[in-house]
């Protein structure tokens, strides 16, 4: 049975029950009631009691035994315990050590691979079915519009739905106010490039997506690392201290989701920043590619929903939820507005119509927010599994953070493992993951890696978070 979620009910037990697991009702080996009294005490059928532990067990949280049912499998100890806070920052500086990302994101295209390194959605958590039937219909809807260049800021009605649905993210504006551009990535690079020239300095999260320190390079500026939590993100506190000490010229966060730590912001936090930085006339760059992706709805507002003075440059776009390879991304930049839309024109001239017409329809037929919801317990229960395995498998003393949304783990592995040697050893076995150093621009985090999760559980990747955790008991033990 599917409810109005889109959601199936045998889906709803498993979740229940996992929590149960997770809470200790029912500790490692126990066996869990028979299928007739849980379906009573489900108040459902005896099939979908069936369904929920069948996908618990290829989940790995329980296994069958002949004859006897059910049992909850062994895992090392309990979920494990977040990292630390980042440490401060003793002075900006200029990115180093970025070459490595390429080799990672490569990596994410060889066959046979399994992708536990670049921050990719396997195609099983994207709508193909609805893009494809909107590229198709492409031709039809827009004629020669959908051959032509699609100048800043943008076709019209993409921004229409686009504006739509920033209400969610408790923004409400008009299209006039949005530059489509490629990506998250043009948006967050056309951005910095609005509000900072070279050598100036830009504060971030510790650890940050190596893409934002990709731009940062690129434009010549130097990067300035903010404590930061792996539940809440950067604090107001430690970003004041640091304007105090620093001539910031802008400030480039994710406080929903943030990619590595999956961190979100309360709002309080959100607010709290926001009038930080407006107060001392610093612009924000809000990166919200995961923003939609909350694993309990409603999602999270943006930040950009409490500005009172333009100064947040709120970068967005489908590559997380919708695909990737669209290259649909979008900037609502305040009062840089005007220079944003103009250096998008000097940068790459206009955005591929197609795709962004395509987004357009697929967005008007409605039904996103449903296919929202979906994707978003798919991502829920990828993330849960990987962490579970991440448990189970690899040596004591390893931490990881537990996101409320995305679908990336952060993971800090005991002292004495490098984190760019176990990337080497595994990729020679055919595992992609991205070493911590790569999410710094100092090369912190040598001893930290992120796991992409949005992968399709089987057999292979139980193996290879397996392996993992045994060439980081090695890596550990060679140190010894
Ligand atoms: C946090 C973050 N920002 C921006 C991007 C780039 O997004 P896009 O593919 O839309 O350019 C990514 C992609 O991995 C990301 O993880």
């Amino acid at each position: 049975m599917v409810e109005e979620t889109g959601r199936h009910r045998y889906e709803d037990v498993a979740d229940t029950l996992a929590a149960q697991i997770e809470a200790g009702t029912w500790g490692a080996g126990a066996r869990l009631p028979g299928v007739r009294k849980l379906a009573a005490q489900f108040g459902v059928s005896v099939s979908t009691v069936v369904a929920a532990e069948h996908l618990l067990e290829n989940q790995g949280l329980i296994e069958a035994r002949p004859r006897s049912g059910y049992y909850v499998r062994e895992y090392s100890g309990q979920a494990p315990e977040a990292p630390d806070p980042s440490p401060p920052a003793s002075q900006p500086t200029a990115v180093a050590g970025q070459p490595l990302v390429l080799q990672v994101v490569q990596a994410a295209n060889e066959p046979g691979l399994v992708r536990l390194g670049a921050a990719v959605p396997h195609g099983d958590f994207l709508p193909a079915r609805g893009l494809q039937r909107a590229f198709s219909g492409v031709g039809r809807n827009w004629g020669d519009r959908a051959l032509a260049y699609a100048f800043p800021p943008g076709p019209l009605e993409l921004r229409q739905q686009i504006a739509r649905r920033m209400a969610d993210a408790g923004c409400q504006l008009g299209p006039e106010e949005i530059v489509v551009t490629n990506g998250a990535q043009e948006a967050i690079a056309l951005s910095l490039r609005a509000v900072a020239e070279p050598g100036d300095v830009i504060a971030i999260e510790s650890p940050t997506f190596y893409g934002l320190l990709q731009a940062i390079e690129a434009q010549g500026l130097r990067a300035l690392e903010i404590p930061t939590d792996p539940d809440t993100g950067v604090s107001p506190d430690a970003l004041a201290l640091a304007l105090d000490q620093w001539p910031v010229a802008a400030a480039l966060l994710m406080p929903n989701f943030g990619n590595p730590l999956g961190h979100c912001a309360d709002e309080d936090r959100k607010r709290a920043l926001v009038e930080l930085l407006e107060q001392r006339n610093v612009p924000l760059i809000e990166d919200d590619v995961y923003g939609d992706l909350a694993f309990t709805q409603p999602r999270p507002w943006a930040a950009k929903a409490w500005e009172s003075a333009g100064g947040v440059l709120y970068c967005g776009s489908f590559s997380k939820t919708l695909s990737p390879g669209l290259r649909v991304g979008w900037a609502v930049p305040g009062r840089f507005h005007d220079r944003l839309e103009y250096l998008k024109y000097a940068y790459s001239h206009a955005s591929p119509a197609w795709p962004g017409f395509a987004v357009a329809d697929f967005l008007a037929r409605g039904g996103y927010d449903r296919y929202l919801r979906r994707a978003c317990g798919d991502l829920a229960r990828a993330v849960d599994r990987v962490r579970r395995a991440v448990a189970r498998y690899f040596p004591a003393g390893t931490r990881s953070t537990r996101p409320q949304g995305g679908f990336v783990i952060w993971v800090e592995l005991p002292e004495g493992v490098d984190a760019i040697q176990l990337y080497r050893r595994a990729l020679a076995e055919h595992i992609s993951i991205a070493p911590g150093p790569l999410f710094s621009p100092t090369r912190r985090f040598q001893r930290c890696i992120r796991l992409n999760c949005a992968q399709p559980w089987h057999a292979r990747m139980e193996w290879a978070l397996q392996r993992l955790g045994q060439l980081a008991t090695d890596l550990r033990a060679g140190t010894h």
